[in-house]
């Protein structure tokens, strides 16, 4: 897709708000066949002997519009256009009250952005029409603001589609010396500097809950540095980790066959920590942010670690295993004490497909939030506000730690179905080196989505690279 600023040609259109619906011939003729309202995602096409077509599209209530408005009416625009095989749409937009013209363009150029991702590199006839060209203007700001726009949404949407296509792989196609690959060869020409160890050196480092996780597969392990650097003039770091499970069976605490089929999925936190690296270096971003993934597959074999082994971690902290399906915060926990006290960072959040019970409490449509420290939520929930990634803080009440409390070892890696996901947190807490702080985001439901749902698609969202890349810009 071309996105181009204040040119014009193609298909012509209008919008269309619910409370103000226009007296004209096309939104009568609309108005009659298909009872078009105007309402928010609706949208309908003229063909035309003569012109490109003519297409409307409804904004739903003026006062209700929003920047996330905006992409999913946009987005199912291009979804129209791409079904009648149309190569070129013009977009005027008037000035449209409390919204920013450059964030307006931005949003606009992300639904139809939104509207191209498909995975379907494995289908041998693939559907795809032309490529659309959209000729875009903003009556309310210059053309330059707009291309700005323009070029922040094709930067956001290319780490977002990068994230995707991770997480979309299958196993077989993506494990740990594949991840480490994909990320090292697509952020080192941004210059990127990536670090990619293996089973040996993770071993020296100590990651030894890591390392336990990764001891049935004959894949074997990656741990994985990102580091951008893009305030060299400040010491400040910010550590992201990504949960990197290539592939969860739950090993000897087996998963049931329908709960497994899709646990390709299980790394999607750390392909979204290297789809937000992508944008960083892309938009120069002024922050400096570290990325850090313990990459392995939970499988069963001989040698595979088993529920009631006690193992070591990094922090020094011993762990008794309940259940070999909790591998993740198993990774999480060297990760985390990893970025905090070898790599220095001042202050660390986690992604993490981590719970199942995240999806009975919250469903597919918000992810997980739970923190340490309340001001560094605020930020981050401002940031996923701003790009329509919607979360939802649980309490961080150390009744749940009790939960975690084992006989035999310092911590056990279940606290049990009650409170699934706060305890899943408290593990993964409580190796934070000094206690630094903290952000973490289950996104077992946001990550993955069963079916389409408003601009996502079905199967990898890349939930939350636009949450984080507005942390840091
Ligand atoms: N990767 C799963 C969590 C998950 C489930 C993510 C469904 C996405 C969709 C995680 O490793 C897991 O298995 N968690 C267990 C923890 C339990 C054994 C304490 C769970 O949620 O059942
Ligand atoms: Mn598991
Ligand atoms: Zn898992």
């Amino acid at each position: 897709m071309r996105i181009l600023a204040n040119s014009s040609g193609g298909v012509t259109t209008e919008i269309v708000f619910q409370d103000q619906v226009p007296e004209n011939s096309h939104l009568d003729y609309a108005r009659n066949q298909v009872d078009f309202q105007g309402k928010l995602g609706e949208v309908f096409f003229f063909p035309s002997l003569e012109g490109a077509g003519h297409m409307l599209i409804g904004l739903g209530p003026a006062e209700e519009l929003g920047y996330n408005e905006l992409r999913e009416a946009f987005f199912n625009a291009g979804q129209l256009l791409d079904k009648y095989r149309l190569p070129e749409v013009e977009v005027i937009l008037p000035a449209l009250a409390d919204l920013e013209g450059k964030k307006v363009a931005e949003a606009v150029a992300e639904g139809f952005l939104q509207s191209t991702y498909c995975f379907d590199k494995y289908l041998t006839e693939q559907t795809k029409g032309p490529e659309l060209t959209v000729n875009l203007t903003l009556q309310q700001v210059d053309t330059d603001t707009v291309a700005a726009g323009i070029k922040r949404a094709e930067d956001l949407m290319a780490g977002v589609f990068l994230t995707r296509d991770l997480c979309n792989e299958p196993a077989n196609v993506i494990y740990p010396e594949t991840l480490a690959a994909k990320a090292k060869e697509s952020l080192e020409p941004l210059g990127i500097k990536v670090t990619i160890h293996e089973e040996e050196e993770i071993r020296d480092i100590g990651m030894h809950a890591f390392l336990s996780v990764s001891l049935g597969s004959q894949k074997r392990p990656r741990l994985i540095v990102m580091e951008y650097k893009g305030d060299p003039d400040s010491n400040f770091c910010t550590g992201v980790v990504g949960k990197g499970l290539t592939y969860d069976s739950g090993g000897y605490s087996l998963k049931p066959s329908d709960s497994m089929k899709t646990m390709y999925f299980d790394m999607a936190g750390a392909g979204t920590v290297i789809g937000m690296m992508l944008v960083l270096a892309r938009t120069k971003a002024k922050a400096n942010v570290t990325g850090v993934i313990a990459a392995c597959e939970n499988l069963i074999s001989g040698g595979a670690y088993k529920p009631g082994d006690i193992i070591q971690s990094l922090a020094g902290k011993t762990i008794e295993i309940a259940n070999s399906d909790a591998e993740g915060r198993l990774t999480l926990a060297d990760a985390v004490h990893y970025a905090t006290n070898q790599l220095a960072c001042d202050r660390v959040i986690d992604l993490a497909t981590l719970t199942g019970a995240c999806m009975i409490a919250l469903g597919q449509e918000y992810s997980a939030a739970i923190t340490n420290c309340p001001e560094f939520l605020a930020e981050v929930s401002a940031a996923a506000a701003a790009a329509g990634e919607r979360i939802w803080e649980l309490p961080n009440d150390k009744d749940f730690a009790k939960n975690n409390e084992s006989k035999l070892a310092d911590i056990k890696n279940s606290g049990g179905r009650m409170g699934g996901t706060i305890s899943a947190a408290l593990f993964i807490e409580a190796f934070l080196h000094q206690e630094k702080p903290w952000v973490h985001l289950d996104i077992a439901g946001t990550a993955f989505l069963d079916k389409a749902q408003h601009y996502l698609p079905a199967g990898a969202t890349g939930v939350h690279v636009k949450t984080l890349v507005n942390l840091f810009s």
